[in-house]
């Protein structure tokens, strides 16, 4: 296809309409055929509502979707096909866990394998793209859209951007059976203030650099189709109306060379942002700005044509978003292959492998003495609200999840043992507790992320009676529990992990599986101590007592409240031991140097240790965080076996964005930290001279 050619014998009019994109909700669609027919729809977006996080569930099916496609195709002038596109965001029909809880597996190859099969599932109902990852960092567990992202790490992000856009895409989207990705929210949103959804953020250049942008510019080196703006302003500018971001740096400094679609409505919000006075004016700056795509707002169809006449905008701006566009419904084969067919599905596979997904992301926080894992002749009740729940487990943005094919925690239980049906007979109490999906997701964010006082009196009274107490926690976000993790012998994470949750809980109740995940974010003892994350900046006096336990009022953030995390970055215990030993440099050379460690499994069981490998820049231009992850493997331990792993930094992994935003490797002492969470303590020196 000469994308060129094609858009050289186009109207301006079926030029614009390929820059609309549609929502198909069809409890509201009116006259979108005829829409189509006069070729104002270049995509459609198949949604429930314009909340589709939580709402209850309206499939899509290919038929329709072929339906439509087949008048955009055979009665529109043009012939060009539409782009239908779907948030699926952690599943299709068979639901995974949650992003944040599949980041926690820290296994990108698993990640990867487990959206090969979101796609598929996806793609047979028409889907030809999605509007995910989701690659906003954040600090703060408050923000209910924290359960979309991998959580406060760039490092961990960039790695989980890389895995989930192959895992879409592929390395040729046109296939059947391949989605589209689509990195959002381009850029910050995850720095809503005070955690508040849809807020405003105020982000540094430094910070955003630094922070912010790396998982972005991962996606675009990963080959991302689209990418969508965010709704947030930054520091006093909405994203959807600056060309700086945009532009300047996505797609000019990145280099990508796919779409830019606006979040929902995002075009037209400019006005409520108060940048633009009207409709005309939002598109106008949208359009300026770089966004390729309006989403929903039916603005650029309205006021494109005006502006051109009058001279606002150029017909050289139109052709360059419409060229975008049209690059990449060529990349995804619409132009050749334009309708759906569907492809085999193995659904007992996709079941199998969110079941290991599952498992791989559940993070056992605490086991007193080890009273995990449970024996199949021990005495378990079982409560808790989560216990036979079907749908909170499913998470937010499961448009298409069935909740009559989800595990609960007490089937999955179940097939172990059966559970005794008095507390009274029992000497393990498994309290499986958590938060509704409702109270996550976009539009959904709590004041107070402390445990709730129901589920710490439910673990007291236990407790008090003498019993052992298991806490199988499925909430989406962190929760602060310093009030309440005393009366659990044993905490498992376990996150809403999607349809297969309880089978996977219970292989890790009774040791069949050995529990691996680590935290992909920090979680605070108190909700009052957010912002609290592993990668601060080095502090003067007021160091941030995340590291620092010392019982000094110069460094204690709070008189009433620790400063540290109860359990920080990285962390997560595992059945068996794993010892950490000889930290070593084993080469240095030309700015590249390898480090190692030795990692023994010195306890009773075969296992994963997650094997992690920070740095921090002792001396520089400007303040470094006291730590960033840049490495991680995990590994297979044999109990008693011992392996070596060793870590590559070079200057990618040892520069950093400087003040005037340039990327930088400036010379001096990097101390390398290498172990099993942020507070490694293992560590080997090395001075970097430029060549
Ligand atoms: C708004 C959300 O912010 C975005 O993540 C989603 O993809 C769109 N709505 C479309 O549903």
């Amino acid at each position: 296809m000469n994308i060129k050619e094609l858009i050289k014998g186009m109207t301006v009019e079926e030029k614009i309409g390929q820059l609309n994109q549609v929502a198909y909700i069809p409890a509201t669609i009116d006259g979108i055929e005829d829409r189509i027919r006069e070729g104002k729809v270049g995509s459609i977006i198949l949604a429930q509502t314009a909340f589709a996080g939580n709402d209850s569930p309206c499939s899509v099916d290919y038929e329709k979707v072929n339906r439509l496609q087949r008048i955009a195709v055979e009665e529109t002038r043009s012939h060009i096909p539409i782009l239908f596109g779907r948030d699926v965001i952690h599943g299709h029909k068979t639901v995974f866990p949650i992003p944040l809880a599949m980041a926690a597996s820290f296994d990108t190859e698993l990640i990867k394998k487990s959206y090969e099969c979101i796609a598929k599932e996806a793609y047979n109902d028409g889907i030809k793209w999605t509007f995910a990852p989701m690659l906003d960092m954040s600090r703060d567990p408050r923000w209910g859209r924290i359960i979309e992202s991998a959580g406060e790490d760039p490092y961990l992000a960039q790695n989980v951007a890389r895995a989930v856009i192959s895992g879409f895409q592929g390395d040729d989207y046109s296939k059947r059976g391949r989605l589209c990705a689509c990195a959002k929210h381009y850029v910050g949103y995850g720095a809503s203030e005070g955690g508040r959804d849809y807020n405003r953020t105020e982000i540094s250049e430094y910070t955003l650099r630094n922070f912010y942008l790396r998982a972005f510019k991962s996606a675009v080196e990963a080959d991302v189709g689209t990418v969508m703006s965010a709704f947030n302003e930054i520091s006093g500018q909405p994203v959807t109306s600056s060309r700086y971001l945009l532009t300047d740096v996505l797609k000019e400094e990145f280099g990508f060379k796919g779409f830019v679609v606006s979040d929902w409505a995002a075009v037209k919000q400019l006005i409520d942002q108060g940048v633009a006075e009207n409709e005309k004016e939002c598109a106008q700056m949208s359009l300026k700005a770089g966004v390729d795509m309006d989403m929903v707002d039916d603005i650029y169809n309205k006021y494109l044509l005006k502006l051109l006449s009058e001279g606002k905008i150029t017909e050289e701006i139109i052709d360059e978003a419409l060229y975008r566009v049209l690059y990449i419904k060529e990349k995804a084969g619409l132009f050749d292959d334009p309708y759906t067919a569907p492809v085999n599905v193995d659904r007992a596979f996709n079941a199998k492998t969110a079941k290991e997904m599952a498992e791989e992301s559940m993070v056992l926080l605490k086991n007193e003495n080890n009273i995990l894992p449970l024996s199949v002749s021990d005495k378990i009740y079982i409560d808790g609200e989560m216990k036979d729940d079907t749908r909170s487990i499913l998470g937010s943005w499961t448009l298409d999840g069935i909740a009559e094919e989800t595990v609960t925690v007490f089937e999955g239980i179940n097939k172990y043992i059966t559970p005794v049906l008095n507390e009274k007979d029992a000497d393990i109490i498994i309290l499986a507790i958590g938060e509704s999906h409702t109270v996550t997701g976009e539009a959904h964010s709590l004041a107070d992320i402390d445990m709730k006082r129901e589920h710490i009196s439910l673990a007291k009274k236990y407790k008090a009676e003498g019993k052992k107490v298991v806490g199988v926690l499925n909430f989406g976000r962190p929760v602060a529990m310093e009030d309440g993790e005393k009366y659990f012998d044993a905490i498992i994470y376990a996150w809403h992990s999607g349809t297969q949750t309880g089978n996977a809980v219970a292989d890790i109740l009774f040791g069949k599986v050995n529990p691996c995940g680590h935290l992909p974010v920090t979680l605070p003892r108190k909700t009052g101590q957010i912002p609290l994350y592993y990668n601060f900046t080095k502090g003067s006096r007021t160091v941030n007592e995340y590291y620092d336990h010392a019982d000094n009022r110069f460094i204690n953030n709070y008189d009433d409240c620790k400063g540290s995390p109860l359990y920080p970055f990285g962390y997560g215990l595992s059945y068996t031991e794993f010892e950490y030993s000889n930290p070593r440099i084993l080469s240095e050379k030309n700015g590249e140097y390898v480090v190692g460690i030795t990692v023994k499994n010195t306890g009773k069981f075969d296992g994963k240790a997650l094997v992690q490998c920070y740095i921090c820049d002792e001396v520089a231009s400007s303040m470094r965080p006291i730590r960033e992850l840049k490495s991680f493997e995990k590994i297979f331990l044999k109990k008693g076996e011992e392996k070596e792993v060793l870590f590559k930094l070079g200057e990618k992994e040892l520069g950093f964005y400087n003040m005037d935003n340039e990327f930088v490797v400036e010379e001096g002492l990097f101390t390398v930290y290498m172990g099993g969470d942020a507070y490694c303590e293992n560590k080997v020196s090395v001075r970097y001279i430029k060549n």
